[in-house]
Protein backbone atom coordinates (compact mmCIF):
# COMPACT_ATOMS: atom_id res chain seq x y z
CA UNK A 1 0.00 0.00 0.00
CA UNK A 2 1.38 3.37 -0.81
CA UNK A 3 2.78 5.33 2.34
CA UNK A 4 -0.46 8.43 1.89
CA UNK A 5 -3.24 5.65 1.63
CA UNK A 6 -1.95 3.76 4.70
CA UNK A 7 -1.62 7.17 6.85
CA UNK A 8 -5.04 7.88 5.29
CA UNK A 9 -6.57 4.55 6.37
CA UNK A 10 -4.30 5.05 9.65
CA UNK A 11 -6.09 8.49 10.09
CA UNK A 12 -9.70 7.59 9.42
CA UNK A 13 -9.69 4.74 11.71
CA UNK A 14 -8.87 6.52 14.36
CA UNK A 15 -11.56 9.03 13.62
CA UNK A 16 -13.78 5.82 13.77
CA UNK A 17 -12.48 5.06 16.89
CA UNK A 18 -12.38 9.06 18.72
CA UNK A 19 -16.06 8.40 17.39
CA UNK A 20 -16.73 5.37 18.87
CA UNK A 21 -15.12 6.57 22.48
CA UNK A 22 -17.33 9.66 22.18
CA UNK A 23 -20.25 7.78 21.46
CA UNK A 24 -19.81 5.69 24.32
CA UNK A 25 -18.91 8.20 26.22
CA UNK A 26 -22.39 10.44 25.79
CA UNK A 27 -24.32 7.36 26.12
CA UNK A 28 -23.21 5.52 29.05
CA UNK A 29 -21.85 8.37 32.16
CA UNK A 30 -20.22 6.94 35.08
CA UNK A 31 -23.37 6.04 37.79
CA UNK A 32 -23.61 8.77 40.30
CA UNK A 33 -21.19 7.85 43.04
CA UNK A 34 -19.23 4.86 41.46
CA UNK A 35 -15.56 5.10 42.27
CA UNK A 36 -13.03 6.23 40.16
CA UNK A 37 -11.05 4.26 37.60
CA UNK A 38 -7.24 3.59 37.51
CA UNK A 39 -6.35 5.65 35.12
CA UNK A 40 -3.42 3.76 32.83
CA UNK A 41 -1.83 5.85 30.78
CA UNK A 42 -1.54 5.54 26.98
CA UNK A 43 1.80 5.02 25.31
CA UNK A 44 1.37 8.15 24.00
CA UNK A 45 0.08 9.92 26.77
CA UNK A 46 3.78 8.73 27.97
CA UNK A 47 5.85 9.91 25.38
CA UNK A 48 4.09 13.33 25.54
CA UNK A 49 4.54 13.52 28.92
CA UNK A 50 7.89 11.96 30.06
CA UNK A 51 9.83 11.33 26.86
CA UNK A 52 9.19 14.47 24.95
CA UNK A 53 10.21 16.81 27.90
CA UNK A 54 13.24 15.02 28.46
CA UNK A 55 14.41 14.87 24.80
CA UNK A 56 13.43 18.44 24.82
CA UNK A 57 15.75 19.00 28.19
CA UNK A 58 18.77 17.02 27.05
CA UNK A 59 19.22 18.68 23.76
CA UNK A 60 18.62 22.19 25.35
CA UNK A 61 20.75 21.52 28.30
CA UNK A 62 23.44 20.31 25.40
CA UNK A 63 23.25 23.08 22.78
CA UNK A 64 23.78 25.20 26.32
CA UNK A 65 27.24 23.28 27.23
CA UNK A 66 25.45 22.84 30.03
CA UNK A 67 27.05 19.22 30.99
CA UNK A 68 26.46 18.71 34.45
CA UNK A 69 22.53 19.49 33.23
CA UNK A 70 22.27 17.37 30.50
CA UNK A 71 23.81 14.44 32.35
CA UNK A 72 20.94 15.02 34.30
CA UNK A 73 18.76 14.94 31.91
CA UNK A 74 19.95 12.14 30.03
CA UNK A 75 19.31 9.93 33.26
CA UNK A 76 15.97 10.92 33.26
CA UNK A 77 15.21 9.90 29.62
CA UNK A 78 16.97 6.73 30.41
CA UNK A 79 14.25 6.12 33.74
CA UNK A 80 11.69 7.35 31.40
CA UNK A 81 12.49 4.78 28.62
CA UNK A 82 12.62 1.73 31.36
CA UNK A 83 9.22 3.18 32.75
CA UNK A 84 7.53 3.13 29.61
CA UNK A 85 8.65 -0.31 28.88
CA UNK A 86 7.52 -1.46 32.51
CA UNK A 87 3.75 0.30 31.82
CA UNK A 88 3.51 -1.17 28.39
CA UNK A 89 6.00 -4.38 28.15
CA UNK A 90 4.03 -5.27 24.73
CA UNK A 91 2.93 -2.57 22.59
CA UNK A 92 0.61 -4.59 19.92
CA UNK A 93 2.79 -7.45 19.70
CA UNK A 94 6.03 -5.80 20.26
CA UNK A 95 7.97 -5.88 23.78
CA UNK A 96 8.92 -2.34 23.99
CA UNK A 97 12.06 -3.31 26.70
CA UNK A 98 13.63 -5.07 23.05
CA UNK A 99 12.75 -2.70 20.93
CA UNK A 100 13.52 0.79 23.49
CA UNK A 101 16.83 -1.27 24.25
CA UNK A 102 17.67 -2.10 20.67
CA UNK A 103 16.79 1.86 19.01
CA UNK A 104 18.07 3.59 21.79
CA UNK A 105 21.01 2.32 23.83
CA UNK A 106 23.74 2.75 21.60
CA UNK A 107 22.67 6.46 20.93
CA UNK A 108 22.46 7.07 24.78
CA UNK A 109 25.94 5.50 25.07
CA UNK A 110 27.37 7.85 22.24
CA UNK A 111 25.43 10.99 23.66
CA UNK A 112 26.19 9.84 27.06
CA UNK A 113 30.34 9.88 25.90
CA UNK A 114 29.97 13.52 24.47
CA UNK A 115 28.49 14.93 27.65
CA UNK A 116 31.38 13.55 29.84
CA UNK A 117 33.79 14.35 27.25
CA UNK A 118 32.32 18.14 27.35
CA UNK A 119 32.47 18.08 23.87
CA UNK A 120 30.22 20.29 22.00
CA UNK A 121 29.93 18.95 18.48
CA UNK A 122 30.26 15.34 19.55
CA UNK A 123 26.84 16.40 21.72
CA UNK A 124 25.60 17.87 18.32
CA UNK A 125 25.98 15.00 16.24
CA UNK A 126 25.26 11.98 18.65
CA UNK A 127 22.05 13.57 19.74
CA UNK A 128 20.53 14.42 16.21
CA UNK A 129 21.06 10.44 16.15
CA UNK A 130 19.17 9.55 19.27
CA UNK A 131 16.52 11.90 17.44
CA UNK A 132 16.84 9.95 14.53
CA UNK A 133 16.34 6.81 16.58
CA UNK A 134 13.10 8.12 17.75
CA UNK A 135 11.61 7.77 14.26
CA UNK A 136 13.22 4.99 13.52
CA UNK A 137 10.86 2.97 16.30
CA UNK A 138 7.88 5.36 14.95
CA UNK A 139 8.81 3.98 11.38
CA UNK A 140 9.26 0.53 12.67
CA UNK A 141 5.78 0.45 14.59
CA UNK A 142 3.45 2.18 12.41
CA UNK A 143 3.73 5.35 13.67
CA UNK A 144 5.94 7.51 11.00
CA UNK A 145 3.46 10.29 11.31
CA UNK A 146 5.16 11.32 14.48
CA UNK A 147 8.35 12.93 13.27
CA UNK A 148 10.78 13.95 16.27
CA UNK A 149 13.45 16.57 15.30
CA UNK A 150 16.14 18.76 17.27
CA UNK A 151 14.98 21.31 19.51
CA UNK A 152 15.67 25.27 18.28
CA UNK A 153 13.92 26.82 21.01
CA UNK A 154 13.05 26.37 24.67
CA UNK A 155 8.95 25.70 25.29
CA UNK A 156 9.99 26.03 28.88
CA UNK A 157 10.32 30.17 29.80
CA UNK A 158 10.58 29.11 33.81
CA UNK A 159 14.18 27.07 33.28
CA UNK A 160 17.68 28.41 32.45
CA UNK A 161 19.27 25.89 30.79
CA UNK A 162 22.70 28.02 31.07
CA UNK A 163 25.25 26.52 33.34
CA UNK A 164 25.00 27.16 36.86
CA UNK A 165 28.00 30.23 37.59
CA UNK A 166 29.57 28.98 40.82
C1 LIG B 1 10.52 1.66 21.26
C2 LIG B 1 9.86 2.49 20.31
C3 LIG B 1 9.86 3.97 20.52
C4 LIG B 1 10.93 4.79 20.79
C5 LIG B 1 12.38 4.40 20.98
C6 LIG B 1 10.41 6.11 20.83
N1 LIG B 1 9.07 6.12 20.63
FE1 LIG B 1 7.86 7.74 20.62
N2 LIG B 1 6.28 6.56 20.17
C7 LIG B 1 6.30 5.20 20.03
C8 LIG B 1 4.97 4.73 19.70
C9 LIG B 1 4.57 3.30 19.47
C10 LIG B 1 4.16 5.87 19.65
C11 LIG B 1 2.64 5.91 19.36
C12 LIG B 1 1.88 5.53 20.60
C13 LIG B 1 0.39 5.55 20.41
O1 LIG B 1 -0.11 6.41 19.66
O2 LIG B 1 -0.26 4.71 21.03
C14 LIG B 1 5.01 7.01 19.93
C15 LIG B 1 4.57 8.31 19.95
C16 LIG B 1 5.35 9.39 20.25
C17 LIG B 1 4.89 10.76 20.30
C18 LIG B 1 3.52 11.23 19.89
C19 LIG B 1 2.64 11.54 21.02
C20 LIG B 1 1.57 12.45 20.55
O3 LIG B 1 0.44 12.23 20.96
O4 LIG B 1 1.85 13.41 19.81
C21 LIG B 1 5.95 11.55 20.65
C22 LIG B 1 5.96 13.04 20.85
C23 LIG B 1 7.08 10.67 20.82
N3 LIG B 1 6.68 9.38 20.56
C24 LIG B 1 8.34 11.10 21.18
C25 LIG B 1 9.46 10.28 21.20
C26 LIG B 1 10.81 10.75 21.39
C27 LIG B 1 11.22 12.19 21.60
C28 LIG B 1 11.60 9.66 21.34
C29 LIG B 1 13.10 9.56 21.42
C30 LIG B 1 13.78 10.24 22.50
C31 LIG B 1 10.75 8.51 21.12
N4 LIG B 1 9.45 8.92 21.03
C32 LIG B 1 11.20 7.22 21.04
C33 LIG B 1 7.40 4.39 20.17
C34 LIG B 1 8.68 4.83 20.42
Amino acid sequence: MPRKVALLALFAASITLATFSLGRAQTSPAPQGAPPQVYRASLSDLMTAIIQPRHIKLGLAGQEKNWPLAAYELGNLKGAFDRTAQAWPIYRTTNMADLIEATTKAPMYAVAAAVKAADPDKFNETYEQLTETCNTCHQSIDHSLVVMRVPKASPYPDQDFRPVKP
